[in-house]
């Protein structure tokens, strides 16, 4: 069953249409502001078919079907008209219109042309769907509203087909990895693989063997010669994710492949060529990394060659809602449930708020919120984040010391209360705030919570 939108003045013509496509869900307008603003609206988005009149009294159809267009360039429409001329559907079809037909029209050349649409359509779904399986999947949709964000993002574009090497500085749950990846779909590599290596997870030599690979019998369980994730991005680009926390011995031997663009394998003692574009991300302040001796100048400087800073949410309130539609919208998708709205006192809780897991946050908060719906639409009473005051009166411009401390007693409030929503189970509580369970265990400690 598709979704059609029918759009034609005649009150007669919409019930007769409506009948006729009984098999499908159809909505219909006499008016062109209404279908827009439909169309705009988050149910506009699983809209699969469009019959328009090219005589409507409040806008002219032409101009509906451009802005029709500029919205959703892939939306099918057929063009209806009683009054038809070549012009106009000559017009029409070179705007984008799939179709044109004269009113009155024999039923089944009606029906025959909506089911071919609907047949293209689902088609070139599947067709899109293969392709990004087979390119590994399509770029995330990166979603935001706010003017900082918008500078952020359009560095991002600018500097994406340079070959430059690319520093990605942010607080934990920011999208530093959405932003990589964005870099590397919007460069000439994009044919070729993003490979992401989260450096904080391994140890030295399982860091220096997933780097650059082994061969047989370099190590204990070496068993078979293995390629490496600098190998495997040749040609695209390695996403080197908290380098913050790469040891100095492997920071000499990152750099050496950086200037010389080749790498020895464990246990080898051929160098082997790669082109590689890197991308490196932390949340630690590399600079102060730099300067107290635990990162290498000369790594920070190749590495940073341009820096993209990510504000962290609670800096760019505007991008609260949109994000929670879009995360809405997501998951509601996966779970098949038919949730299209954020009641106003639930969107108020997201938007008074303070965010300390940034997006990755909001995104849990919202897949937990889906997941406890079982109407339309999502209510303050499915997120978890009162009591978490984020709107803690607004503090006089005070001295730093009062600043780290007020943050502090937030983050501790915030933590006690998920664990307690939560029974003190870690693993959700981790999971809810965007941090690893290692850091959650390092903040009970430093807190002192759960008594212990
Ligand atoms: N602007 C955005 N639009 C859509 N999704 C976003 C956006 N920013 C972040 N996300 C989503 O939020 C989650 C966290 O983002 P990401 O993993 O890129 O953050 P990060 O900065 O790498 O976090 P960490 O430091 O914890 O690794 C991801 O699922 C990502 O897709
Ligand atoms: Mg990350």
């Amino acid at each position: 069953m598709a979704q059609i939108c029918i759009c034609d003045d005649e009150e007669g013509i919409l019930k007769y249409l409506k009948k006729l496509l009984r098999g499908h869900q159809v909505t219909t307008f006499s008016r062109g502001v209404e279908l827009l603003a439909h169309l705009e609206s988050p149910a506009g988005d699983r809209v699969d078919l469009l019959l328009q009149d090219l005589r409507m009294p409040d806008m002219d159809g032409i101009q509906i079907l451009q802005r029709v267009k500029e919205k959703r360039p892939e939306l099918p429409v057929i063009i209806m008209t009683a009054f038809a001329t070549v012009d106009d559907a000559v017009r029409a079809i070179k705007l984008g219109a799939y179709d044109y037909l004269t009113k009155p029209c024999p039923n089944e050349k009606l029906l025959g042309m909506v089911e071919n649409v609907l047949h293209l359509r689902r088609l070139a779904a599947e067709n899109r769907r293969l392709r990004e399986e087979l390119a590994g999947g399509a770029p995330e949709p990166i979603v935001f509203a706010s003017p900082r964000f918008r500078e952020v993002y359009d560095l991002t574009l600018k500097v994406a087909s340079s070959d430059a090497n690319i520093l990605v500085l942010g607080e934990s749950g920011t999208g530093k990895e959405l932003i990589a990846s964005s870099l590397h779909h919007n460069s000439p590599r994009r044919d070729h693989p993003f490979v992401s290596l989260n450096c904080a997870a391994l140890t030295d030599t399982l860091l220096e063997s997933q780097l650059f690979g082994h061969l047989r019998g370099a190590f204990t369980g070496a068993v078979a010669n293995q390629k490496g994730m600098l190998e495997e991005s040749d040609g695209g680009t390695l996403f080197l994710d908290e380098i913050g926390d790469v040891s100095p011995a492997v920071q000499a031997k990152l750099l050496r492949v950086i200037q010389e663009r080749d790498f020895i394998p464990v246990g080898s003692t051929r160098p082997k060529k790669v082109d590689v574009r890197f991308v490196a991300a932390t949340n630690k302040d590399l600079q102060r990394e730099v300067a107290e001796g635990r990162f290498r100048e000369d790594l920070y400087y190749r590495l940073n060659v341009i820096t993209i800073n990510l504000p962290p949410l609670r800096d760019r309130p505007e991008d609260i809602e949109p994000l929670a539609r879009h995360f809405l919208r997501r998951f509601a998708a996966r779970t098949a449930k038919d949730i299209h709205t954020i009641a106003p006192d639930a969107l108020d809780a997201l938007q008074s708020y303070v965010w300390p897991g940034n997006v990755r946050e909001l995104e849990n908060v919202m897949e937990r919120a889906v997941i406890l719906t079982a109407g339309s639409a999502i209510t303050a009473d499915v997120i978890p984040l009162r009591g978490v005051q984020a709107a803690a009166p607004p503090l006089p411009v005070p001295a730093r010391q009062q600043v780290m401390f007020a943050l502090e007693e937030m983050e501790r409030q915030h933590i006690e209360a998920v664990l307690k929503g939560n029974n003190f189970n870690k693993s959700r509580t981790a999971e809810i705030l965007g941090i690893s369970r290692r850091t959650l265990d390092r903040r009970i400690a430093d807190f002192g919570l759960m008594g212990e």
